[in-house]
C-alpha cells in the first residue's frame, strides 16, 4: 500500500540531482517528495511528515542549519541526513550536534546513499521502540501478566456458572438472583481487565488506513444502539455531518473505540432522555487541515472542579465506572494520531467534546509517541 511506504523528502536546489536521488530511492521502495528550497522544505515537513529528510546545506533562501533546526522543532523524530559539497568538518560536527543523523559528501555513489538511508531508518526504529518501552510505567509492563491470571479463572467461573444455570432449578428466586449477581460481576471484572488492556496496549502499526470519519460515526451509532437498546429509543442522536470530508489516515479500530467512549459517556450522562448532536466539519487552517468531530449532549454537564481530572486514568464519578474511557481517548487521539481532544462543560448545561484529526496523518508510526 502506498501509505505503508516510508516517506523521504529530498531538499536540493539542484533539481536534476534531486530527481535522480528521488528515482533511486523510489526504486528501493521509498515514497519521495522534493523541495527546491528551505521554505518549501519546512512546509513539506509540516504537511507531509516525512520520516527522513535528505538536506542539502547550500540552499538559495534559508541556511541549511536553520532548516535543520526548524525540521527538528516540527518533529524531533524526523531523521535528517545532510548532503554537503563543502562539508568543512566543523560545520558537519555542529549539525550532528544539532540533531542530524548522518552526513554524506557530494559527489557520492548510489550505494553509499542507500546504505546511509537504511542505516538511519534502522537506528530510528530502534530508538522509537526503546522510547515506547521506556515510557511504560511498571503498571503497564506488569498488567498484561496480571490480566492473563485474572482472565483464566474468570473463564472458568463463567463456564461453571453456565453449567449451574443449566442444571439447577432457577425457579428458586434467591438462587436465580445470586447467579445473576455472579454473572454481572464476572462481566464487570472482564470489562475492567479489557479496558485496562486497551489503555496500555501498544499501538498497532499496520492498521493505519484512510477513512471517512462520517462512516466511522455511522458505525459507532449503530453499535451504540445495540449497547443501549432501551435508552437509544429515548435518547435522540442528531447527525450534522459535512458531506465529502477529506479522509484521515487512522487506526480504524482505535478511532472507533475512542468515538464509542465519548458517545457512551453522553448516553450514560443523559440517563433516560436527551439529545446528542454529532457534527463533523473540515477546517483547512492551520496546515495540514483538520477534520473536526463535535459531540454536544444536553446531559447534566460536569462539575467545574472535576474538569481537570477528566483525562486522568481511573477518574470516575460513576458507581461502576472504570474511569479509563477518556484516558484511552486521549491516548488514541492525541498520542497516537497527533490529534486533539477537548471537553467543555458547565453543570446543568450539557457537555461538548471536540476531537480534531489531522487531514493527512503522515507519521502514522512515528507520530504515535513523538509529540
Ligand atoms: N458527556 C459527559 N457528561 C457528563 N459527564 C461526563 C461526560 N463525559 C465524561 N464525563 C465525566 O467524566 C468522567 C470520566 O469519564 P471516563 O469516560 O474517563 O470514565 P467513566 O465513564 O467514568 O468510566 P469508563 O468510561 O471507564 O466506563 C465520568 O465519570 C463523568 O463524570
Ligand atoms: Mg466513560
Amino acid at each position: 500500500m502506498e501509505s505503508d511506504k516510508k516517506r523521504i523528502l529530498v531538499v536540493d536546489d539542484n533539481l536534476e540531482l534531486a530527481e535522480m536521488i528521488g528515482q533511486l530511492l523510489g526504486r528501493h521502495g521509498f515514497r519521495v517528495s522534493i523541495a527546491p528550497d528551505g521554505r518549501t522544505a519546512v512546509e513539506k515537513v509540516l504537511s507531509e511528515s516525512p520520516e527522513l529528510v535528505l538536506l542539502d546545506l547550500n540552499l538559495p533562501d534559508i541556511a541549511g542549519g536553520e532548516v535543520l533546526k526548524k525540521i527538528k522543532e516540527t518533529d524531533k523524530n524526523t531523521a535528517v541526513i545532510i548532503l554537503t559539497a563543502y562539508g568543512g568538518e566543523q560545520v558537519v560536527v555542529d549539525l550532528m550536534k544539532a540533531g542530524a543523523e548522518d552526513f554524506i559528501s557530494k559527489p557520492f555513489d548510489n550505494e553509499l546513499l542507500i546504505n546511509s538511508v537504511k542505516e538511519v531508518f534502522k537506528i530510528r526504529e530502534l530508538k522509537m521502540e526503546d522510547k515506547m518501552y521506556g515510557r511504560l510505567s511498571s503498571f503497564e509492563k506488569f498488567f498484561p501478566f496480571l490480566a492473563h491470571e485474572i482472565r483464566n479463572p474468570l473463564h472458568a467461573i463463567s463456564g461453571a456458572l453456565a453449567i449451574i444455570q443449566r442444571r439447577s432449578n432457577l425457579q428458586d428466586e434467591v438462587l436465580a438472583k445470586s447467579v445473576r449477581i455472579i454473572q454481572e460481576e464476572v462481566q464487570h471484572l472482564s470489562g475492567f481487565v479489557q479496558e485496562c488492556l486497551d489503555f496500555i496496549r501498544p499501538p498497532v502499526r499496520s492498521r493505519f488506513i484512510q477513512v471517512d470519519v462520517n462512516e466511522v460515526i455511522s458505525v459507532v451509532i449503530n453499535i451504540i444502539s445495540h449497547i443501549f437498546e432501551d435508552l437509544s429509543k429515548k435518547i435522540k442522536i442528531r447527525e450534522e455531518l459535512q458531506p465529502k470530508l477529506p479522509q484521515v489516515l487512522v487506526n480504524y479500530e482505535e478511532i472507533k473505540q475512542a468515538f464509542l467512549n465519548i458517545v457512551k459517556n453522553s448516553f450514560e450522562a443523559m440517563g433516560d432522555k436527551g439529545e446528542l448532536v454529532i457534527k463533523t466539519r473540515f477546517k483547512a487552517e492551520p496546515l495540514p487541515g483538520w477534520v473536526e468531530i463535535i459531540y454536544t449532549d444536553n446531559g447534566p454537564g460536569i462539575k467545574k472542579e472535576n474538569l481537570r481530572f477528566l483525562f486522568h486514568p481511573f477518574f470516575t464519578t460513576k458507581l461502576r465506572g472504570t474511569g479509563l474511557g477518556l484516558a484511552i481517548c486521549r491516548r488514541i487521539i492525541a498520542e497516537r494520531h497527533n490529534g486533539k481532544i477537548h471537553v467543555e462543560s458547565e453543570e446543568g448545561k450539557g457537555t461538548i467534546v471536540t476531537v480534531k484529526l489531522p487531514r493527512t496523518q503522515a507519521s502514522e508510526v512515528t507520530g504515535e509517541y513523538s509529540r
